[in-house]
């Protein structure tokens, strides 16, 4: 959504310099429009144009509670973690159960949106929502319990662009993650293993 908006702005600024919300509308006017992009935006009929609406942008309003911003409506299953459990295992616990498996996802979210190599595909996605989710992914998987709730890997990645060398990276970002909580790398293999072949669903170029 906001890769949307950050494509409008200029273009809303080119079209009304009288827009209040472009950045350095005041450089490119002279005295009389300069004045004019001063105007109370509420009395000013140009300035009450709502940009958003003109060009079909919906704002999402995040939840008060959550802080999340809404998805479009997809089916919830088990499926869309997208492997089975581990069963009969102490994975749970290799990993510090819950508690651990939440240290090691906000980590992992942390290290993945710092990270030069492909911070910008995480810029403007609802990082509130993806430690949510994948902290119920991780745990479903490593038969911590709980239910996953979120979108399958197919949907969720499509429209992000992700390469080979993108997964690489991440893949590094989690190994990292494991490894500072001190997780046995015969289980961070095992668990790597488990999510290897999601690579099919994620990589999309
Ligand atoms: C096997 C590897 C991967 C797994 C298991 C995985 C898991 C997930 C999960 C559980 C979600 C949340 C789905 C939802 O909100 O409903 C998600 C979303 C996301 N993933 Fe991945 N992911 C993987 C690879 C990647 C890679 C390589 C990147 C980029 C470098 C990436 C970037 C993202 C982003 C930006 C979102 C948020 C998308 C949105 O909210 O629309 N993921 N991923």
């Amino acid at each position: 959504m906001m890769k949307v908006l950050k494509h409008l702005t200029p273009l809303a600024c080119a079209v009304a310099l009288t827009n209040p919300g472009c950045a350095g509308a005041q450089d490119m006017t002279g005295p009389q429009e300069a004045e004019v992009a001063k105007a109370d935006p509420a009395t000013d009929a140009a300035g009450s144009i709502d940009w958003e609406k003109e060009f079909g942008v919906e704002k999402k309003v995040p939840d008060p509670v959550t802080g999340e911003l809404p998805v479009a409506p997809y089916e919830t299953s088990p499926a869309n973690a997208g492997a089975k459990p581990f069963q009969h295992s102490n994975m749970a616990q290799a990993f510090g159960g819950q508690a651990g498996i939440r240290a090691i996802v906000n980590r992992f979210v942390e290290l993945n949106t710092t990270d030069p190599r492909i911070d910008a595909i995480f810029r403007n996605q609802d990082i509130v929502r993806l430690r949510r989710t994948l902290f119920e992914q991780f745990c479903y998987l490593l038969d911590a319990g709980c239910a996953y709730t979120g979108r399958d890997m197919k949907s969720a990645h499509k429209d992000l662009g992700v390469t080979r060398a993108d997964l690489n990276a991440l893949v590094e970002n989690l190994q990292k993650a494991m490894r500072e909580a001190e997780v046995p790398f015969a289980a961070q293999n095992r668990f790597l293993a488990k999510l290897a072949p999601m690579d099919k669903d994620v990589v999309t170029r």
